[in-house]
């Protein structure tokens, strides 16, 4: 096995990869100009693009290291897997993709695991949890069908329970006061999670994490460390969009995929959580990144220690040139600025919420304050079947869609890819609507 990593250029004379792949951008991107930044991506110009919560669209340096990490793969896969990934541990290509998503939530590389998607970390998560018998977990009637199945399938393994709660009854006129005030009074004395979305994908509603922290902290100073509350976090509508450092916003397991605003590969994503709360969990799947864990299968002892976030990294054989390739996502959405990032996407947004706002044919779901709301807006048009709207608006060239859940909206989603042309076209489609339909 060898110990040297050919991705590093002292490895490799001139043209080591892992350090030069984002020198392959284009001299004349400017992560000042949106222009710029649009001329990143292969998306079609044809279309406004406005279904940014979905699947991303990858960037040039993105596309680049994948490619580039692929053709490595297809040229010696035994030896560019063994080199960068069982080789000397502090220079494996994972750790880099961990201390690139570290510096982007504010924490530190070994509080970071890495998953294939929102789905899989919150999965993980609750697998992984114990509850004690009696104990229950806490939810909202607003979370997307993979947290809560996540939950009752781990409530059931368990023999624990699951609860909802509605945090709103009209989401236009969301109030963090509210909705955190409902969370103390729903919390009960065997409530040992509550797990939570940061955005909601039905509604648009951003929650203040820190705000619901805040309650549940208070509520656990008067309850034994084992029966503290624990807050779950299903971060992937605020995760590239929200200009907040995860590691600090007061919860204490945090999944989103890497795979929408963060730009990165399909079936990417992180968990982040700190070594305390990664120590009460159970891993689910062998991890091939804990060398603990994989020496104690060979020694044949259990592994020593607590568990660690490498401990849950799922393991198997990955698409190591998608996940690999994360790190560039990480460093493409930091050069452009998560302030930035953030206050783009609330522009477009606003523009698309104002813009609806004011047809008395539309019925807006999505708080016009952008401190209530991220990227996500969603709405009805009065005799209209929201599926409906989707067709129309993509037979004008505006890609949307029509919310999964048990009520459906329709929904827009704006991103840094878009320009307020391309908001503009969507409204001008929605406006042409009024007075048709059924
Ligand atoms: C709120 C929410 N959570 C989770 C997911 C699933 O994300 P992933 O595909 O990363 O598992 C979605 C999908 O868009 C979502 O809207």
């Amino acid at each position: 096995m060898s110990l040297s990593n050919p991705l590093r250029p002292a490895d490799t004379g001139a043209e080591g990869l892992s350090h030069t792949v984002g020198a392959t951008m284009p001299q004349h991107f400017d992560p000042n100009d949106w222009k710029s930044v649009r001329e990143q991506f292969l998306l079609s110009p044809d279309l406004a693009h406005l279904s940014n919560f979905y699947l991303a669209s990858n960037p040039t340096p993105v596309r680049d290291a994948i490619t580039k990490y692929r053709k490595a793969f297809d040229e010696d896969p035994h030896s560019f897997l063994d080199d960068n990934m069982f080789g000397r541990e502090a220079d494996m290509l994972w750790r880099t993709v961990c201390a690139e998503a570290a510096e982007y939530v504010g924490g530190r590389a070994d509080e970071i695991a890495l998953t294939t998607s929102t789905t899989m970390g919150l999965a993980l998560t609750y697998n992984g949890l114990r509850l004690k018998p009696g104990q229950e977990i806490l939810t909202t009637t607003h979370e997307f069908y993979p947290h809560h199945e996540a939950i009752r399938l781990a409530a059931e393994r368990w023999g624990g329970t699951m609860r909802t709660i509605s945090l709103y009854e009209s989401s236009p006129d969301f109030s963090v006061d509210e909705a955190v005030a409902r969370i103390r009074a729903a919390i009960r004395p065997n409530t040992r999670v509550f797990g939570v979305a940061w955005v909601h994908s039905n509604t648009g509603v951003r929650l203040s994490i820190s705000r619901v922290a805040d309650v549940i902290a208070d509520l656990n100073r008067d309850r034994d460390e084992e029966d503290r509350v624990l807050l779950v976090v299903d971060g992937v509508h605020g995760f590239g969009v929200a200009d907040e450092d995860v590691a600090s916003m007061g919860c204490d397991f945090f999944s989103a995929g890497t795979h929408k605003w963060i730009l990165g590969p399909r079936g990417t994503g992180i968990m982040w959580a700190k070594p305390e709360n990664w120590a009460l969990l159970q891993p689910t799947i062998p991890s091939l990144m804990s060398k603990e864990t994989s020496a104690a299968w060979r020694q044949d002892r259990r592994p020593v220690g607590p568990t660690e976030a490498a401990w849950m990294s799922p393991g198997g054989f990955a698409t190591y040139e998608y996940q690999w390739a994360t790190a560039e996502a990480f460093r493409f959405v930091r050069q452009i600025g998560r302030k930035r990032i953030q206050d783009r996407i609330a522009e477009l947004n606003s523009q698309i919420k104002e813009g609806l706002a004011v047809m008395d044919h539309v019925t807006l779901h999505t708080p016009l304050d952008p401190e209530l709301s991220a990227g996500i807006v969603t709405f009805d048009v009065e005799n209209y079947e929201p599926r409906n709207v989707a067709t129309i608006l993509r037979e004008n060239r505006v890609i949307a869609n029509a919310t999964p859940y048990g009520v459906s909206h329709v929904r827009l989603s704006a991103g840094i890819v878009n320009s307020p042309e391309d908001v503009e076209l969507a409204l001008k489609v929605i406006r042409s609507l009024k007075g048709a339909g059924a």
